[in-house]
């Protein structure tokens, strides 16, 4: 979709659609009166009738209204006035857009954009809008016979913004929402994918790709012998149950003026976790062919960061393979050694995502990082804590734990800092080996970031378990493209891109 950004009013928009707003009780937005005004009363009379209350979400979409130049008006309501912030105005803008792509409008104005938000800027409005408007228009269709061809979709949404001078921030937050929305896209592709076509090899040539798209991002696609010279143990024991070769990606954008250390994101990358010998049960296995989104995303976060060409320093790593059952995979007991020399007893093949994180881990030390964020859906128990609304943060640092808390709450894609206290470390020990990958279920996503802990002690660290956002079940069944609007809101508060 295109966008771009406008300031004037709405009765004089030659357009196919000019969308405006209604508050709940049937109170109109400052654009709904302009068109009201231009059109005799038109839109309080239908107000009147009771057609439109102002409810939240609530469409009503009128033809030829008198006194405008558009085509249609859509009025859509808005909620009450007084309520009127972050969610609402999502929600208004996503209501406004699914209608649209639904009509014969492939073009519209949108004036929603103008209502004030409580704390948001008018860039603010502009930036979710696109991220929402791309978001509610996304379909997965490759592998459909006959697509659901959306018959006339929406192809150009123009964005209001309340004054002339308002114009360079819109369209600055516009390239960003763009750049964030593909990166959400590409993200979401990934999860889509299904296991038989999302293989390590397809995440490695998806990741060269990026890079011939994006010059700037340099990729390397390490492979078994490149792994194995790493000595890469643990990640390789996971990979060794598959017929699926293990692929480890390296993606290095390096735009910072200065000589500044760079920022590495490491995403988990198991295109199926079956559990290993630790199998799952059958039902509602198929959502494991996610459990590469935190892959996708720090991938998708390259891709914004690329697009918007944000002046820093920005590395990506991958441990990427699958997690299957079989005469050469590893056993419960089995004792690896990962990269740092540590050794590890495997009490659990399920517990896997750690076990290919911490080798990454530790091939991020040659960076001698400012940050390290790793994003994984890591834990079950995750789900349980904290359910599909927030990510679980977990640092080693209080000050990094906060931006990134900030970053979600600025991107509307929230995290929540759980503790790492060391009372939790203790379940790890093992008989056997330096310690053991899981320590039974109480506080299992803790144990785990403890787990990871234990590979991060050389820089400031930061753990994203997503296991409860990166995908949704049920009916939208999917992935989020989540947190790939965190992860890019944050970078570019980061050094030289703080001040755009
Ligand atoms: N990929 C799963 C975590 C997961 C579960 C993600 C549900 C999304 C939805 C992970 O590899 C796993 O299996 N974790 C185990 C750990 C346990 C064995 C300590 C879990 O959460 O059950
Ligand atoms: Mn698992
Ligand atoms: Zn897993």
């Amino acid at each position: 979709m295109e966008f771009t950004i406008k300031s004037g009013s709405p009765e004089k928009q030659r357009s196919a659609c000019v969308v405006v707003g209604v508050f709940d009780n049937r109170k109109l937005s400052l654009s709904a009166e302009l068109v009201d005004r231009a059109s005799n009363g038109y839109i309080s009379e239908i107000i009147r009738r009771g057609d439109m209350e102002g409810k939240l979400g609530s469409t009503l979409l009128l033809h030829n209204v008198r006194g405008t130049l558009a085509d249609r008006v859509l009025l859509v309501g808005l909620g009450k006035e007084r309520d009127f912030r972050d969610k609402e105005f999502r929600a208004a803008i996503r209501a406004a857009v699914k209608l649209l792509n639904e009509t014969g409008s492939y073009e519209a104005v949108i004036y929603l954009t103008e209502e004030k938000v409580k704390r948001r800027e008018v860039a603010w409005r502009i930036e979710h809008a696109v991220v929402v408007a791309m978001d509610a228009v996304y379909r997965y269709e490759r592998l459909k016979s006959d697509p659901t061809e959306v018959r006339r979709p929406l192809r150009k949404l123009t964005l209001s913004v309340p004054q002339r001078s308002d114009l360079a921030d819109g369209e600055r937050a516009a390239l960003h929402g763009v750049a964030t929305g593909h990166g959400m896209e590409f993200a979401r592709d990934l999860g889509n994918t299904p296991a038989n076509i999302c293989t390590p090899t397809y995440l490695g040539e998806q990741a060269l790709a990026l890079g011939r798209q994006f010059p700037d991002v340099k990729v390397s696609v390490l492979e078994r012998p490149q792994i194995e010279e790493l000595k890469m143990g643990s990640f390789l024991s996971v990979a060794q149950g598959s017929d699926e070769p293990p692929r480890f990606l390296v993606l290095e954008y390096m735009q910072s003026p200065r000589k500044t250390k760079p920022v590495v994101l490491v995403g988990k990358g198991i295109t199926f976790d079956t559990g290993g010998i630790s199998l799952k049960p059958a039902a509602d296995m198929d959502h494991m062919k996610f459990d590469m989104c935190g892959a996708a995303a720090v991938l998708g976060t390259m891709r914004a960061i690329a697009e918007i060409k944000a002046p820093i320093n920005l590395v990506v790593l991958v441990p990427a393979c699958e997690n299957m059952p079989s005469g050469h995979a590893v056993k419960p007991g089995d004792v690896v050694t990962s990269m740092s020399g540590q050794t590890i007893e495997n009490l659990n093949t399920d517990a896997e995502g750690r076990l290919i994180l911490c080798d990454a881990l530790t091939y991020a030390e040659r960076y001698e990082p400012e940050a390290v964020v790793d994003v994984a859906t890591l834990t079950g128990a995750m789900v349980i804590a904290l359910g599909h609304v927030a990510c679980g943060v977990f640092s080693n640092n209080d000050a990094l734990a906060r931006a990134l808390l900030q970053a979600g709450d600025d991107a509307y894609d929230r995290g929540w800092q759980l503790p790492l206290w060391d009372d939790y470390q203790e379940g790890l020990a093992s008989n056997f080996a330096d310690f053991a990958n899981v320590a039974g279920r109480a506080g299992g996503s803790i144990t785990a970031a403890c787990f990871l802990s234990r590979f991060t002690r050389k820089y400031d660290w930061a753990h994203l378990d997503i296991a409860g956002v990166a995908y949704k079940e049920g009916k939208e069944k999917g992935a989020t493209g989540r947190p790939v609007a965190m992860l890019t809101r944050w970078l570019l508060t980061q050094g030289d891109a703080a001040v755009s």
